[in-house]
């Protein structure tokens, strides 16, 4: 059994949609789960979990110039040393995420995360992987 947080930047709900859903399929795989906007999140508490995912739209100019949101990002920074913690990066786009999920990445991994799992959706489920993801987490 795992604590996992998950945490997302949403606009318009489909990030908040995306990240719920996975928050189900978490406890109904047998892990505690919190799920929280980051606007809301204690970067405190949530860099505490066993595991940590982290959404957030796209944005940028739909092909070109996508990355997460600024406050993605900050949020990211606030999150305390992760020595080696096992994190995951998702995000929900329309038509192309360019290096979106690369950039979240990135930065949880300057702050020490090894980021197992990059998801996209184009809507508000979970993205397919992710089930597959979760199964690995015990191991
Ligand atoms: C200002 C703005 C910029 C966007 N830029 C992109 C983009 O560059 N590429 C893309 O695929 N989708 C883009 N989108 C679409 C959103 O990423 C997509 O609708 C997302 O699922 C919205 O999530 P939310 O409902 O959680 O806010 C953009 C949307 C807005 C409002």
């Amino acid at each position: 059994m795992m604590r996992v947080a998950i945490v997302y930047d949403s606009s318009t709900g489909t990030t908040k949609a995306a990240a719920e859903q996975m928050g189900e399929m978490t406890r109904a795989a047998g892990h505690e789960c919190s799920v929280e906007s980051i606007h809301d999140a204690d970067p405190a508490a949530v860099s505490a979990a066993d595991v940590i995912c982290v959404g957030s739209w796209t944005k940028g100019l739909y092909v070109i110039r996508q990355g997460p949101t600024q406050a993605t990002i900050d949020f990211i920074e606030r999150l305390e040393p992760l020595g080696g913690k096992r994190v995951a990066v998702f995000t929900t786009y329309a038509i192309a995420v360019g290096k979106t999920l690369g950039k979240m990445a990135s930065s949880l991994e300057a702050g020490g995360a090894s980021v197992t799992g990059q998801f996209k959706s184009k809507g508000p489920n979970a993205a397919a992987e992710f089930g597959t993801w979760l199964r690995g987490l015990d191991a």
